[in-house]
């Protein structure tokens, strides 16, 4: 079965396109044929931060252009004159789905001018969380190719992308003609799924694929936005998160033990949320207002990734415990950051819980999650309803 993956939740643009076979288990393979993604961080970055308008301009602007790459490197691309009749029979339709993107139907009716159906099964395409008006892009232009093409929609919940990039053997950047399968059998479950991103921080219990329920979350800040923050305070540019390990890891160099002493918030509460906006105010009063010397600013993103890496480790070695699990799968753009791996393998290896995280060039925001998560759903036909069918910037996983 040919996936086309769509993702447009936050400030990354993705196309991406697969091929899958097999059920959940040992049957299970899949090879990337294209694949395709724009960052936004330079465009949002002199903002401090992601503006949703500015995003899903970007989206709009970007989603033609990346499809069309993907399907040339896919070798999908026909050409072919009945389909330009094709598609000017249909044009009406999607000048109405996309009457909010306007650049955006002005470019996929050029391209439909050139690019005949190509060979997809389904569409899967993220449909939450994230910020609203950016989802709509994507799930918009999911819309208009499903109508166009006839193909069935599958709408993925960006959590459960990243947790299916946890459970399956990363294909290599450059090498996308290899074929990966997952690194989890029954064996493997109960899962216990940490989720750090920008947008979120949760703990997931899963029975099996795809069955989660969520047994903790923050109550305020997510950890990738307390990096973020703080790497704002700190005058470092956007996103913090990498720059604040660069950091934390010099300090590490060259001091054996942090002089500085922050909160591990939440961390001996009996419940499996988590809080991170004491932690930020806590640094705002250790800067005081001041202009930081380079000093003190690896003293303070090294405690800072300390005091994370600590409430992180804590709960999830909790939850494993209580719930018996025998792999953790971390995902989302923080699952990046070597120390919190790090200290997740020290903690886990003593206790034989396999641990599952993805390649830092996949645990970021890309389609290929959205393509894996959708592929399961398809192979069950849990088709939506284009009609019907809404971005939902709150969306959860759904609790069975
Ligand atoms: O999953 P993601 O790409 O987007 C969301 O769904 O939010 O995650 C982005 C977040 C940002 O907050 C970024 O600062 C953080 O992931 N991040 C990191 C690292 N790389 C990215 N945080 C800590 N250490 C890193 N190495
Ligand atoms: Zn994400």
């Amino acid at each position: 079965m040919k996936i086309l993956g769509i993702e447009t939740s936050c400030d990354e643009t993705a196309v991406c396109l697969i091929e899958a076979e097999g059920s959940f288990g040992a049957s299970f393979k899949f090879q990337v044929l294209g694949n395709a993604l724009h960052s936004q961080i330079a465009t949002h970055a002199p903002y401090g931060g992601i503006f949703p308008n500015l995003a899903k301009r970007e989206h709009a602007k970007n989603l033609v252009p990346l499809l069309s790459e993907v399907l040339a490197q896919s070798a999908q691309a026909v050409q072919g004159p009945s389909l330009i009749q094709l598609v000017q029979g249909r044009s009406l339709n999607i000048r109405e789905l996309l009457v909010r993107e306007p650049e955006l139907f002005q470019a996929l009716e050029e391209f439909l001018k050139t690019h005949g159906r190509p060979d997809i099964d389904a569409i899967a395409v993220t449909h939450g969380p994230g910020l609203e008006p950016a989802l709509w892009v994507g799930v918009n232009f999911a819309k208009a190719l499903s109508a166009v093409w006839n193909i069935p929609i599958v709408p993925v919940n960006h959590l459960e992308g990243h947790i299916a990039m946890a459970i399956v053997s990363n294909p290599d950047t450059s090498l996308y003609n290899e074929v990966s399968g997952l690194r989890i059998d029954e064996s493997g479950f109960p899962a216990i799924a940490l989720l750090i991103s920008g947008g979120h921080t949760e703990l997931d219990l899963i029975t099996e694929w795809p069955k989660f329920k969520t047994i903790g979350e923050t109550r305020d800040d997510a950890v990738g936005e307390a990096f973020d923050k703080i790497a704002r305070m700190m005058g470092l540019p956007y996103p913090g998160g990498p720059e604040i390990a660069r950091l934390a890891s010099r300090s590490r160099q060259i001091q054996e033990v942090s002089p500085l002493e922050l909160p591990r918030p939440m961390m001996k509460d009996e419940s499996y949320d988590f809080s991170f906006s004491g932690l930020k105010t806590a640094v705002r009063n250790v800067i005081g207002g001041r202009t930081l010397t380079y000093a003190k600013k690896i003293e303070i993103a090294r405690e800072f990734e300390d005091a994370a890496a600590d409430v992180l480790v804590a709960k999830t070695l909790r939850a494993v415990e209580e719930h018996g699990a025998q792999t953790v799968l971390v995902g989302g753009g923080v699952s990046a950051n070597t120390h919190i791996k790090q200290r997740l393998k020290e903690a886990l290896d003593e206790q034989d819980v396999q641990l599952l995280i993805p390649a830092p060039e996949w645990a970021t925001d890309n389609a290929l999650m959205i393509a894996l998560a959708g592929y399961f759903h398809a192979l069950k036909k849990e088709f939506a309803d284009p009609a019907s069918l809404r971005a939902s910037g709150n969306l959860r996983l759904p609790n069975v």
